[in-house]
């Protein structure tokens, strides 16, 4: 994949996962109050794995910074298991910011993973064709794995031409996934990653190599439109 014409990433370091997650709750609240400004409803890209709790906490105790009834919700992956399992990144974003917000809240659309994957995929492709038919989605927040993996896009993954979002096999647990693809990723007017520790910072470091390009990161330059990186000291030792 050859990376998006984007604007250089803007790189920020927190001094601590508190500092980070109030910055990145900032940069939640700003994107998609920039969308809401302009036109009738927003829409956000959720991340799975542990790092975004803090943040969707911080969200869930101010939740009058938006108006959730304007807010459309994905997911960038999901893990192949039921929504109540305590390894499902919906079951992440239900209990720490969905639970909190106003019964008239964000319309979710989650990646129904007690599907099999096949049939995940398929439902979750033309749910984002449709969201997509619509414009680029406003934010796509995104984490990293310290082996440079972000969603369930891991090293050695291809680039499925056509394809919005694909059923994989991750080389850790849990294996059987739906992930979007780079081409579905990378449709979006803001593209923030958030990472934090110690583990990320060679991970960190080679995505934001402009020499690298091979980063499944370096293949999500919002075509049309910019990336932040938001990061704690840890992960970003190796700048
Ligand atoms: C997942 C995520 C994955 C995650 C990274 C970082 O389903 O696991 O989509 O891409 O963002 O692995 O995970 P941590 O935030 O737990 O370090």
């Amino acid at each position: 994949m050859t990376p998006g014409r984007g604007a250089a990433a803007r790189i920020e370091i927190a001094a601590d996962a508190e500092e980070l997650a109030r910055r990145a709750a900032g940069e939640v609240v700003a994107a998609l109050s920039a969308a809401l400004d302009r036109r009738p409803s927003a829409s956000w890209v959720l991340a799975g794995g542990a790092t975004p709790r803090r943040l969707y906490r911080r969200l869930a105790a101010r939740p009058q910074a938006l108006d959730w009834s304007r807010v459309e919700l994905y997911w960038g992956d999901e893990r192949c298991l039921p929504p109540d399992d305590e390894r499902s990144n919906f079951r992440l974003a239900r209990q720490t910011l969905l639970a909190a917000l106003p019964f008239a809240g964000p319309r979710v659309h989650r990646i129904r993973g007690e599907q099999s994957p096949p049939v995940a995929a398929e439902e979750y492709q033309r749910e984002i064709a449709a969201a997509l038919a619509r414009g680029p989605f406003d934010l796509v927040l995104l984490g990293l794995g310290a082996d440079g993996h972000t969603a369930s896009l891991f090293p050695g993954w291809v680039a499925l031409p056509g394809a919005l979002a694909a059923a994989v096999e991750a080389p850790v647990e849990p294996r059987r996934r739906v992930t979007l693809t780079a081409a579905a990723l990378r449709r979006c007017r803001r593209l923030l990653f958030l990472v934090a520790g110690r583990d990320k910072a060679v991970a960190v470091a080679r995505a934001l190599d402009p020499a690298r390009s091979g980063e499944v990161s370096a293949a999500l330059r919002p075509s049309a439109g910019d990336t932040v990186w938001l990061l704690d000291r840890a992960a970003a030792a190796e700048l």
